[in-house]
């Protein structure tokens, strides 16, 4: 179906990756890792075509139906929500229309007869009649409601686009399916709801993700080959086991290297004095002379470098208020929707608060608020004189200059600061060599983070906004955010879906929910409790009413199957919680089997 063979791709001097070869099967599915910049999105781009290897050959099926799902750079403009959904599918019944009535009129034409049936075959394979009705379930299924299906698409925002392009790809049932980070715009409903949709994809797919437990399920089927592809300093390696398999035998292969390596170096030592003590004497001088050649001969074991990792420190300026943001009875629209209303929020010196809430909730416009940015629409914002705000907002991402370098970006932000500390700076983040020369536009997801994570490091600050700052990072890289944000002594609000993120951090929740904002002064375990406490509440008091009615019970109904939904929610943010996959797969699936029946229930209350 396709195949690469003896691929490299390399960039002015540096060689991204060489000799790869690369075959996949209908029905084999591969998730591809490794860190930030070391060629994952290049590699798909490769495979699609909009990137040409600088050496080997692709070979590809004719007419490969393949669905592509980019990292990023997503932008979406014209029709409604439906309109997009079903434009390939419209587009398909016209193309088909056409044909039936050219062929209506030159009914013997071979050519056209050939065209009709290819097209209908690929009709067919879209699901035909059924695709309407699927499209639905698709975008229920990625988290969108009856209220948004006439929405224009460009109000969506990127995160949202992101679901309906991935909606639109999954309708089309490609022969191959290829998915660049697809779970990290989703929340955990989505994302389980995806996990299921691909265990019954019935194409080929290779996805990109880190997210361990979604590449264990979607690797559990097992129709063709399976695996997982890890690219690492210009390496391909294929292990045939899900992510946590590979992450347990590429330790051990890592710990095998290194003693080989070790072995073998002790090894030489001994030749070489060897050599040294009886080069002089002559009866030796044949041995001394093969093992000279042994020695040039040898092959050294080659043991991967240790990642370097991204040093973060947020540096802080002083402040003495104790009050140091507070929004009073704000409020905000686009255009006449609603964001929020009437909002209050008094952040105090040394806060660690996390802001929740679902996505299009409004949380971003919250921080652009708070941080000043953005002027709310009525209510008024009032900040401490001292207040310096560091951010890590996704503008700042958007509105970097695309043809602007590494370095360049940086030296505008910090014009006091010489040359030799900024080069040190980009050092520690791992920008080194000509990697600052690189512009802005070729920087890959990780590594676009990475350089807003920096700006953010340049300025003294003591309130830090962040908005999910481990967007597209890898592993090491979000560690490193996470010591930082532990060990730095302003204020910080954070917006994050990563709960491993959150648990150890927050100190108070805010959540944004149906237009209004709550506050709960505790910790993420003390938010869950009182979302729970919230709806027993509730229940008590219809216990006290004379009548019960059928509606009540419903509703107690939905109310028990929530808090046992909250509880397992609890669960999943514990650390360790994913380390017994058979464990947390039987509670994901409890999980899944509870969302389906509250869902049903509340549509019969
Ligand atoms: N035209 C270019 N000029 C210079 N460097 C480039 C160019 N295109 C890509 N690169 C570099 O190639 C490397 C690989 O990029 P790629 O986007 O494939 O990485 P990735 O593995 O997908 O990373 P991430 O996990 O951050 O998404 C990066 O270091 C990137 O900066
Ligand atoms: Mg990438």
């Amino acid at each position: 179906m396709l195949s690469l063979s003896n691929i490299e791709f390399s960039i002015g001097e540096r060689i991204l990756f060489s000799g790869v070869d690369f075959h996949i099967n209908p029905r084999d599915r591969f998730g591809l890792v490794g860190p930030n910049g070391a060629g994952k999105t290049t590699f798909l781009r490769i495979i699609i075509g909009e990137v040409l290897p600088t050496r080997g050959n692709v070979l590809r099926t004719n007419d490969l139906n393949i669905g592509y799902l980019p990292q990023e750079e997503i932008v979406l403009k014209g029709g409604t929500l439906i309109d997009e959904v079903l434009k390939d599918y419209h587009k398909q019944l016209e193309r088909l229309t056409k044909l039936q009535t050219e062929l209506s009129k030159k009914s013997n034409n071979r050519q056209i007869i050939r065209a009709y049936e290819s097209e209908e075959e690929r009709f067919l394979r879209m699901g035909g009649y059924d695709y309407e009705a699927e499209a639905y379930k698709v975008i229920a299924g990625l988290g969108f409601v009856k209220e948004d299906y006439e929405k224009k698409v460009d109000e969506f925002s990127s995160g949202w686009q992101m679901r309906i392009v991935l909606a639109r790809i999954l309708l089309n049932r490609p022969e191959l399916l290829l998915l660049d980070e697809p779970t990290n715009h989703l929340d955990i409903e989505s994302i389980l709801w995806l996990e299921n949709y691909l265990l019954n994809f019935k194409g080929a797919m290779v996805v990109v993700s880190h997210d361990r437990y979604f590449l264990d399920k979607i690797l559990q089927v097992k129709t063709g080959a399976t695996g997982i592809l890890e690219v690492n300093q210009g390496r391909f390696r294929k292990y045939r086991t899900n992510y946590t398999g590979y992450l347990r035998e590429s330790q051990i292969r890592k710990e095998r290297l290194q003693h080989q390596a070790k072995v073998q170096e002790r090894r030489i030592k001994q030749i070489k004095e060897f050599i040294m003590r009886n080069r002089a004497n002559k009866s030796k001088a044949k041995i001394v002379k093969s093992r000279e050649k042994y020695l040039e001969k040898l092959k050294p074991v080659e043991v991967e470098k240790e990642h370097k990792q991204i040093k973060v420190r947020f540096p802080l300026a002083g402040i003495y208020s104790k009050r140091i943001v507070q929004l009073a009875g704000v409020s905000k629209y686009y255009g006449s929707k609603k964001i929020f209303e009437n909002l209050n929020l008094t952040v105090e010196k040394g806060e660690r608060i996390a802001l929740l809430g679902k996505n299009g909730a409004g949380k971003s416009t919250l921080c652009r608020i708070i941080a000043g940015y953005e002027p709310p629409d009525s209510g008024v914002r009032w900040s401490s004189e001292k207040l310096r705000i560091g951010t890590f907002l996704h503008e700042i991402l958007l509105k970097m200059n695309p043809e602007d370098t590494v370095i360049e970006t940086v030296s505008k932000r910090a014009v006091q600061e010489i040359d030799q500390n900024i080069r040190k700076f980009l050092g520690l983040f791992l920008f080194s060599g000509d990697d600052i020369y690189k512009k802005v536009k070729v920087l890959s997801g990780g590594e676009k983070t990475r350089l807003v994570i920096l700006l953010t490091m340049i300025e003294p600050s003591n309130l830090l906004i962040l908005d999910e700052p481990t967007y597209h990072l890898d592993k090491s890289s979000t560690d490193a955010i996470k010591q930082a944000i532990s060990s730095y002594g302003g204020t910080i609000i954070l917006v994050s879906h990563n709960r491993d993120l959150i648990v150890p951090f927050a100190t108070r929740i805010i959540e944004l929910r149906d237009g209004r904002l709550f506050n709960y002064p505790g910790d993420f375990f003390y938010y869950l409790q009182k979302r729970k406490d919230t709806s027993s509440y509730k229940g008590e008091r219809r216990k006290k009413k004379k009548t019960i009615s059928p509606m009540d019970v419903l509703k107690d109904k939905i109310i028990n199957l929530e808090t046992r939904r909250n509880r397992l929610r609890e669960l999943f943010s514990r650390p360790g919680f994913i380390q017994n996959p058979r464990k947390a797969k039987k509670l994901f699936e409890e999980y899944q089997r509870l969302s389906r029946e509250i869902e049903k229930l509340e549509e019969s209350s």
